[in-house]
Parts: structure tokens; sequence; C-alpha cells
């Protein structure tokens, strides 16, 4: 996927810059063309030399440099790069990137360029959870072009245990080949459910579930970003919508099922991610019920969205999700099959660190045509793609 490819490798001022060298190797061994910049701060880590001699490239550092400048050289590399990597992106650099700040040549050059870009974040945890970088992080994953790879878990140099560690160099290379993927879902109307419902037991309470919708953004995100037009149906969340695609925010399992059923006739694919309640108080209490002892529920069964859709869905993929305790192959597959799907991701919500209010994910994807695939931990947005990758046989097959 990189042969030929001209990725231009910016590198920061953060203690991962190091491994960055060893970016620089595994990308030409996969026939990337590698030209590096350098921000001040990362030449204290590593010499432009030592980059210049891995790449085989001149590196640049400085925007006004005599030489570099003749002919606008900024301009003329943002032109030339298929993708851009930052490895490490600093806090400052993202807070930079995010902001549109053009005040040395990295910044310059991102600010000028069209190409995808792959940002690698590494830092001391603290920073890495601090409300100005979270801000700004999100910010940039608004964009469809900007790819941001979740840092790792673990012992940091800083002597803080947690996450801000630069991800191993290959997961950093397998997400340079993912920026060169075709826009392959390019003119298909993608349908994506995300997040929770809400079931209301007065004007005030409600019964809801752990779903965040990070894992229905992330695959409208993808679809997006491979060319689909894309419609996202949400429950709440305190995420923000993205851009560039039809956001329909909605409360209830009701108004999530009217809202599908609308939708589902126009769409190629219904991915159906949303965490939707199986069940609703029967009853509901106008205004704010008061205290008075206890307060019995009865709860009703929620209308079965993609049974509902069964008749409806010729021609059209649909893929469910099965979150699970345990058995999880084997009640993702038996739910394949009830509910006339056409594949399949089941995860094992027992385990804290994935899943439900997290920002990776793992799990099993099955097809109604016999397909398996292990889904290993990783980011959400990287097991968006990785979904994708499968379903995407699963549009011609349909049709047959
Ligand atoms: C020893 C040392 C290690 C640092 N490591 C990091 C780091 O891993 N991540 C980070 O965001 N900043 C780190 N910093 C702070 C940045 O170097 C600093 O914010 C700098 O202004 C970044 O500039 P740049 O974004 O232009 O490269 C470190 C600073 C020092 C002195």
């Amino acid at each position: 996927m990189l042969k030929e490819k001209k990725v231009l490798l910016g590198v920061t001022g953060g203690i991962a810059a190091y491994k960055s060298c060893e970016l620089v190797r595994r990308l030409k061994d996969k026939g990337a063309v590698v030209k590096v910049a350098m921000t001040d701060a990362a030449t204290r880590f590593v010499t432009p030399l030592t980059f210049q001699a891995l790449s085989g490239n001149p590196v640049r550092t400085s925007l006004f440099s005599m030489e570099e400048e003749q002919a606008i050289g900024h301009i003329a590399l943002a032109d030339w790069a298929d993708a851009i990597v930052i490895a490490p992106a600093t806090a400052n650099f993202i807070a930079k990137a995010a902001s549109g700040v053009a005040d040395d040549f990295l910044s310059t050059f991102l600010l000028a360029s069209r190409c995808p870009v792959l940002l690698c974040p590494s830092m001391n945890s603290n920073m890495y959870d601090n409300f100005f970088y979270k801000a700004n992080e999100e910010t940039l994953a608004r964009s469809a072009r900007f790819r941001i790879l979740e840092p790792a878990s673990g012992e940091l140099a800083c002597g803080y245990t947690g996450k801000g560690r630069l991800p191993p160099v290959q997961d950093i290379v397998a997400e340079v080949e993912g920026l060169f993927r075709d826009l392959d879902f390019s003119g298909l109307n993608i349908l994506v459910t995300a997040g929770p419902t809400r079931e209301p037991l007065d004007d005030v309470r409600f019964l809801s579930n752990r779903s965040t919708g990070r894992m229905g953004f992330a695959l409208a995100r993808a679809a997006r970003s491979r060319g689909a037009n894309v419609t996202l149906i949400h429950g709440p969340t305190f995420l923000e919508e993205p851009t560039g695609i039809r956001n329909i925010a909605v409360k209830t399992a009701e108004e999530m099922a009217a809202q599908t059923m609308a939708e589902f006739e126009k769409c190629n694919m219904l991915i159906m991610n949303a965490a939707v309640a199986d069940y609703k108080p029967s009853e509901k209490t106008v205004g704010k019920k008061q205290k008075a002892g206890s307060w019995n529920l009865v709860l009703e069964r929620t209308v079965d969205i993609l049974s509902g859709l069964k008749d409806k869905s010729k021609g059209r993929v649909v893929i469910g999700f099965a979150a699970e305790y345990k058995d999880v192959e084997e009640r993702a597959k038996n739910k394949l099959f009830r509910k006339g799907l056409d594949a399949i991701v089941g995860n094992d919500i027992s385990a804290e660190d994935r899943g439900f209010e997290s920002k990776v994910n793992a799990g099993i994807m099955l097809d109604r045509f016999g397909a398996r695939s292990e889904l290993p931990l990783m980011s959400k947005s990287s097991m968006a793609h990785r979904i994708l990758d499968s379903v995407r046989s699963l549009l011609e097959k349909v049709k047959q």
C-alpha cells in the first residue's frame, strides 16, 4: 500500500522522538519515499543528521531557509506529500494544529497541505487528560482529513504510569497504510446508529446505558472518509457531532426506531451500532415524581428495530452489534441469524478496558456467508475501518 507513496514525517519535541528513527526505516521498508521535518524542540532530542541519514533526504527544520525557500519550499513540500505523519505529536503541536497556528516550518507546512494526516500524540498522562488538550483533539477529530492514533498505556519516561506512550512503530505503519485506502464507499448511502437511548421515568429521570456513541461515531467518520454519504442517528451523547455527515439526534428507543425506519429505504447499508434500550418504563410520570416510600417500576419491551426492518432489507446490507458478557461468539452468531443480519460484530463487555466508555475496542466479526474475523484490541477508529474493510464485499453479495 505504501509503495512509492510520498510521506512527510513531522517530528515534534517529545521524548518519544527517538522512536521515529525506527519509523522512518519501517516506512521505507514498505516502499514509501520519506522526507522529514522537525520542530526546533524536536532537534533537541534527536539530531536532524540522524533523520537525514535514515531517510536519505534533507531534513527541514526552519521556515526561513534561504536555499529551501528559494521556490517557496514549504508550499512545494505540502503539494509533494501524499500523506503526513506527525510522530510524536506534542500537546503543543496538537494545540497549534487545532487552531491553525503557523509559526514554524512544520505548522505552516501542515496548514498549507491538503493530504490525509495521521497524528500520533505522545505525552505525560496528565497532559493527555488535560481539558485543553482534549478540546484540541476533538476539534481535529471533526475533520475527515485528520486521523488520531490513540496513545498506548504503560510506563512513561516522566515516571508516571498511564496513557501517553507512542504506540508501537508497526501500529503507526499500519495506520499510515490506512490513509491510502481507496474511496471504496464513494457514492454509497450509509446509515449508522450510535449511542444510548433514554427511556424516561418522569421529566427528570430516565433509564439508559453505558454507551457513549464513540464506536458509532467512529464508524460514521470512517465511512465518510472513504467517500460515503453518511447519515448518523444518535442518542444522547457528550460527543461533538461529526462534520460532513447528516446528524439526527434522538432520545428514546421509539424515536430511534422511527428515524431508522424513515431513513432505511434510502440507504445501501445500515450499521446498527446504537445501544437501544430493550426495556422502558410502562408508565411515565408527568413532571417530577415526589419522594414517598419505594418506587416499584414495571418495564415493558421497547420496539425491536432490526426485526422490524427484516422485510425491507432486500438488496441492503444490515450489520448489527452484540455486546455480551459471556459466550460472545455463540450469542453473536445466534443474533446474526435470528435477526436476519448480513454481519455482526460481537464484543465482550466483561473486560473493563474496552467497549463501553472506552476509546478502544475488540471483538469478533461474523457474516452470514460464514466468514469470521478476530478484531484485536485497537482504537475505535481503527476498528471502524477494519469493520468497513470486511463488509464492503457484502454490498455485492446481497445484490446477487
Ligand atoms: C525532557 C522533555 C521531554 C518532553 N516530552 C514531551 C512529550 O513527550 N510530549 C509533549 O507533548 N511535550 C513534551 N515536552 C515539552 C515540549 O518539548 C514543549 O512543549 C515544546 O514546546 C514542544 O514544541 P514543539 O511542539 O514545537 O515540538 C518535553 C520537554 C522536555 C524538556
